[in-house]
């Protein structure tokens, strides 16, 4: 079934290390997008069709009126065949959710909610560049539970110079106390072009280096496990029953629209994104369209499937054209116990997990 994704490309600040496509705009600015989100949903060739999954995301969904994102949602209903159990997200930041927002939120169907904390030390927020405090964080996740929200979710940020396990065994801990269902923990990227990246040419030690944050990682991961989480992707971990559908559409290489600035679609074999300027985007423009060939379709099901617990099909693989097990790099990932075989898919040994990305690259 089809997954929905929605772009909200505003912020209050731009955080010091994110290079998400977000903005500081006015209500005037905002108000004329959410009419452009609109008028896309309206003219989707995929109009009609069954949907299972909404997410809202950004940017910062949360700092908009709660009308607009009534108003994307009404929208979205109206034009496609929502399902009456669909899993429906919206992303939102501790300073801009209030309680009123998140009952608006819930008349309009929202039922899952994702948090971004980053972290619960004043000083690594700072570092950051975030505009809220920890204790923000807790009143927002009062609020999430005081609205009736049962499934919601926390990022953390795990990079910073001064992290450290006992830190967030400690927030981990709390968040299990507060019975949040699926917790996200990201391992800080220095993006190019952003205020963290000119901090780290100058003095790379500003973020913890890569043996320090794979020991961290391994432990946050046998901590959540321990405590019944399950591990299904690279950075996510969800309570049984609570993994999110959307994260799943996109790991799974299921369909999904996007609809906003930048918004990227896949449908089959094509792949295609919206403008990533606003001009360009009131316009109708795409930033590409393209066709998969078999060689990216499998680069892309090897990506996808090593960052998750469903690991990769070899079979799928074949039907491709890859028969793997012929690979000499595959034959030597799997001597070292990198990689692992059981039956006709291959996984990537938990140890690894943090140094995924390169792995993927000696594979392909
Ligand atoms: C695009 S943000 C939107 C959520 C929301 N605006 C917020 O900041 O909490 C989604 C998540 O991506 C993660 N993220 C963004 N930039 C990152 C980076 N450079 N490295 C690691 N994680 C990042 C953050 O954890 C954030 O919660
Ligand atoms: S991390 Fe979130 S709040 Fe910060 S700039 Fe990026 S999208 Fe905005």
């Amino acid at each position: 079934m089809l997954g929905i994704y929605v772009h909200i490309p505003f912020c209050e600040k731009k955080c010091n290390y994110c290079n998400f496509a977000s903005f500081v705009e006015n209500n005037d600015f905002i108000k004329r997008y959410v009419q452009a989100v609109c008028k896309e949903i309206e003219n989707s060739d995929y109009r009609g069709e069954e949907v299972d999954s909404i997410y809202i995301g950004g940017g910062t969904p949360s700092l908009i009126d709660a009308k607009h994102i009534d108003e994307i949602l009404r929208c979205i209903y109206k034009n496609f065949r929502v399902d009456d159990d669909a899993e429906v997200s919206i992303e939102c930041n501790p300073n801009s959710l209030t309680y009123e927002k998140l009952l608006i939120y819930r008349q309009a169907n929202i039922n899952r909610i994702s948090l971004g904390a980053q972290s619960l030390d004043e000083e690594e927020l700072k570092f950051l560049g975030r505009i809220h405090t920890p204790l923000q964080v807790f009143e927002a996740i009062a609020n999430i539970k005081k609205a009736g929200f049962e499934n919601f979710s926390v990022d953390f940020i795990l990079g910073c110079h001064s992290a450290s396990f006992k830190k967030f065994k400690r927030w981990l801990g709390q968040m299990i106390d507060l019975d949040v269902k699926h917790i996200s923990v990201y391992m800080l990227q220095v993006e190019e072009g952003t205020a963290l990246d000119r901090l780290y040419q100058k003095d790379p030690s500003v973020v913890l280096d890569d043996k320090k944050t794979v020991a961290i990682y391994q432990k946050i991961s046998k901590f959540l496990k321990k405590n019944r989480f399950i591990h299904y992707e690279i950075s996510n971990f969800a309570v049984d029953g609570f993994k999110s559908r959307h994260n799943m559409k996109y790991w799974s290489g299921e369909s999904y629209l996007g609809f906003g600035l930048s918004a990227h679609s896949y449908s089959g074999r094509e792949r295609w994104a919206n403008a990533n300027n606003f001009q360009d985007y009131f316009a109708g423009q795409l930033a590409f369209k393209e066709v998969l060939s078999n060689r990216e379709l499998i680069e892309e099901h090897i990506m996808l499937g090593l960052r998750c617990e469903q690991g990769v099909k070899i079979d799928y693989l074949k039907t491709l054209g890859l028969d793997i097990a012929k690979d000499e790099n595959y034959q030597k990932l799997l001597k070292k116990r990198i990689l692992f075989q059981i039956n006709d898919r291959f996984f990537l040994n938990e140890k690894y997990i943090p140094l995924c990305n390169r792995i993927i690259l000696e594979l392909l």
